[in-house]
């Protein structure tokens, strides 16, 4: 970092200029007061609506954080692109997409769906997430027990985000368990159509799908995992390659035409950058070879996005100009 100081060699030169920027975005999106939070589950319903955070890492590890960046909140949905990367790292693409397609569905993140080849459309939703699930717990190791199986892939996870807060929410896990029709509905809809690898076990399959979404970051910790995806898999606090290139690659992909539900299309087409949310409010997203930004704040738009951090992320682009194409 500091040899890149003196040269002037960051990625972005004028930071302090740019937080100016950032920070008066964040001001602004701070006064919107739409949206609702997530009221499926009691521990997330409890959220105060106000609470904002913005945490921006770059890929040569420079920082900048606002608003409510150390408050826990589960991934939720946003562990989804992390899961499908400790898949791809592990197998390979080849084998994973036996499992699972790479097309956005069209559908709602959690309806009974399967594409034309009766696979999940794609890692991203819910049922393509219950399936990185089951690849890392019967084709990953598989002779870890679950346990070590959840350290293993909670330690990956961790060290993508640099070795920065990564917790686990047991009451949350268990509400999601208790909650949880739908995605029991889905994976035997799956089971019945022959989804699955050998060795499935459906309780212990969706209860690792809970698991990964009760993992708890807070939004710096979610901003170091998405400058890692940012860096090609190199983790920019660390140093360490974390995921190899060509993982990240089809993550990133996939964040870009399936990471934001039924706004996938629109954020795409306006916004123009990799990002996955999740139901908590949370919102990581990937300027590839430049930074990674978390977002989060819990109140959600009728699709499911966090209101301000979909507004942080149009007001963003349209400063800076960072739309991919
Ligand atoms: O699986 C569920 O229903 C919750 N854990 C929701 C996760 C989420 O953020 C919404 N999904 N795509």
């Amino acid at each position: 970092l500091l040899s890149k100081a003196f040269k002037n060699q960051f990625v972005i030169p004028e930071f302090a200029h740019f937080t100016k920027q950032i920070r008066g975005i964040y001001n602004h999106c701070k006064n919107i007061d739409t949206g609702k939070v997530a009221s499926y589950i009691p521990q997330l319903a409890r959220y105060d609506p106000k609470l904002f955070a913005v945490s921006i890492c770059t890929v040569d590890g420079q920082r900048f954080s606002l608003g409510d960046v150390e408050m826990p909140f589960t991934m939720q949905s946003s562990s989804k692109p992390f899961t499908y990367a400790v898949c791809l790292n592990q197998l390979g693409r080849d084998i994973v997409h036996n499992y699972v397609g790479q097309e956005p569905s069209g559908r709602m993140f959690n309806e009974l769906t399967l594409d034309n080849n009766n696979k999940p459309h794609n890692p991203l939703l819910n049922s393509g997430a219950i399936m990185s699930a089951a690849i890392l717990l019967y084709l990953v190791n598989p002779e870890m027990k679950m346990s070590e199986k959840f350290d293993f892939v909670s330690d990956y996870i961790k060290r993508i985000a640099g070795g920065e807060f990564l917790s686990f929410n047991n009451s949350v896990f268990l509400s999601e368990r208790e909650t949880a029709d739908r995605n029991y509905a889905l994976t035997y809809y799956m089971n019945e159509n022959k989804c699955f690898p050998k060795g499935f076990n459906l309780q212990d399959c969706l209860d690792f799908y809970f698991q990964t979404c009760s993992m708890e970051v807070n939004c710096d910790s979610m901003a170091v995992m998405g400058a890692t995806l940012a860096n090609g898999g190199v983790c920019p606090i660390t140093n360490e390659e974390v995921l190899k290139p060509e993982s990240v690659r089809d993550v990133l992909s996939l964040m870009h035409s399936c990471g934001m539900y039924n706004y996938s299309g629109q954020f795409a087409f306006n916004v123009g950058l990799p990002s996955k949310s999740g139901v908590s409010g949370s919102l990581v997203l990937v300027v590839p070879n430049v930074m990674g930004i978390g977002l989060w704040s819990p109140p959600l738009d009728s699709l499911g996005n966090t209101v301000r951090g979909v507004q942080f992320a149009k007001e963003f682009v349209k400063l800076f100009n960072f739309h991919r194409f």
